[in-house]
C-alpha cells in the first residue's frame, strides 16, 4: 500500500498516514470484534484453532497500523465471558495461546512504547496467565504509545453489574450519596475508566451485532461491518473502515456534525 507522510505540527513525531486517509480526522479510540476466526480456518479444512493463531497475525499488524497512523487507543475483543460455553480443548488452546504470545511479544510491545492493559474478569483466568498479564501491564503502563486494551473474559453486561456494586459499596461506606451518581462517577467504575469512549467499533465476519462487548462505552461509536474473517483484516481492511469512518457524520444526537477528536480543533 502506498504511504505518504502526513506531517502534522500537533505532533511530536510525524505520522505515516496512507494516502486517502485524513490524518487530523482519525478515531482517537478503535475497537474491534475479531470474528470468523473459525469459519477462515473452516474454509481452508483447518482445525479452527489455526483460525485463532492466525488470528494473531491480524491483531499484531492491526495494532501496529493502528499505532502508525496516528490512533491513540486500540480495544480488541478476545475472550467473551460467553466463550467458557465452547467446547473445553478449544478454550484451553485459547487460553495457552494468549500466554505463549504474551511471552513472545512483551519485550515488542516495550519497546514500540505501547502500553497493554487487560480488561475483563481476570480472577477466573489460569494463574500463569494472570502473572503474565500483571507483569505486562506493570512494564509497560508508563509507555508513551499507542493504548492497548484486550477484552479478556470480558461482558459488558458483568461489567456494568461490577460497577453498580462498586458504587453500591461506596454509598454503604458512606464516601458517596446517591444523589452522586452520574454517569461520569459510573463510568469511572468501568475498566475502561480514564479510556475515551471508542469512536470507531470494527467487526469482522458479516455479523451485525455487538455480542455483549462495551455495552456502555459504544454509545455513540459508528460500526464498521466487515465481511473478512478476522485472520483476513489486513492493513487495507483497516483503512477502509477507517475511510468509512471518517465519510460520517456525527451528529450526537444534535443537529450538526462533531468532529470530537479533529487535531488543533
Ligand atoms: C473469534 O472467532 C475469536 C473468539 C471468539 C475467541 P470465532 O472463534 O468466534 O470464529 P467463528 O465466529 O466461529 O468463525
Ligand atoms: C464475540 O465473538 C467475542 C469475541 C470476538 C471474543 P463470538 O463469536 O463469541 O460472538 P457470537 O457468539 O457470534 O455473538
Ligand atoms: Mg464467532
Amino acid at each position: 500500500m502506498s504511504q505518504r507522510l502526513a506531517v502534522s505540527t500537533d505532533q511530536a513525531a510525524p505520522l505515516c498516514c496512507p494516502e486517502g486517509l485524513d490524518p487530523r480526522r482519525m478515531p482517537g479510540h478503535v475497537a474491534v470484534i475479531m470474528d470468523g476466526n473459525g469459519r477462515w480456518a473452516k474454509a481452508r479444512g483447518l482445525p479452527r484453532v489455526m483460525g485463532h493463531r492466525a488470528g494473531v497475525e491480524a491483531l499484531k499488524s492491526t495494532l501496529r497500523h493502528c499505532s502508525d497512523w496516528g490512533v491513540e487507543a486500540l480495544t480488541a475483543y478476545a475472550f467473551s465471558t460467553e466463550n467458557w460455553s465452547r467446547p473445553g480443548d478449544e478454550v484451553n488452546f485459547l487460553m495457552t495461546l494468549f500466554e505463549s504470545v504474551l511471552q513472545r511479544e512483551l519485550q515488542a510491545l516495550e519497546e514500540e512504547q505501547v502500553r497493554i492493559r487487560f480488561l475483563g474478569d481476570l480472577d477466573a483466568l489460569p494463574v500463569k496467565l494472570q502473572s503474565l498479564i500483571a507483569e505486562a501491564t506493570q512494564r509497560t503502563s508508563t509507555n508513551s504509545g499507542i493504548h492497548f486494551n484486550v477484552c479478556t473474559n470480558y461482558g459488558g453486561r458483568r461489567e456494568l453489574v461490577r460497577a453498580s456494586q462498586r458504587l453500591a459499596e461506596r454509598v454503604a461506606r458512606g464516601e458517596l450519596q446517591p444523589s452522586q451518581i452520574d454517569e461520569n462517577a459510573l463510568a469511572a467504575e468501568l475498566f475502561t475508566a480514564g479510556e475515551p469512549d471508542p469512536d470507531l467499533l470494527i467487526r469482522t465476519s458479516g455479523e451485525r451485532r455487538i455480542s455483549n462487548f462495551l455495552l456502555w462505552q459504544l454509545a455513540y461509536a459508528e460500526i464498521h461491518v466487515t465481511d473478512l474473517c478476522w485472520p483476513d483484516f489486513d492493513a487495507q481492511a483497516l483503512q477502509l473502515a477507517l475511510e468509512d469512518y471518517q465519510g460520517r457524520q456525527r451528529r450526537f444526537g444534535g443537529l450538526q456534525s462533531i468532529e470530537p477528536h479533529a487535531l488543533g480543533s
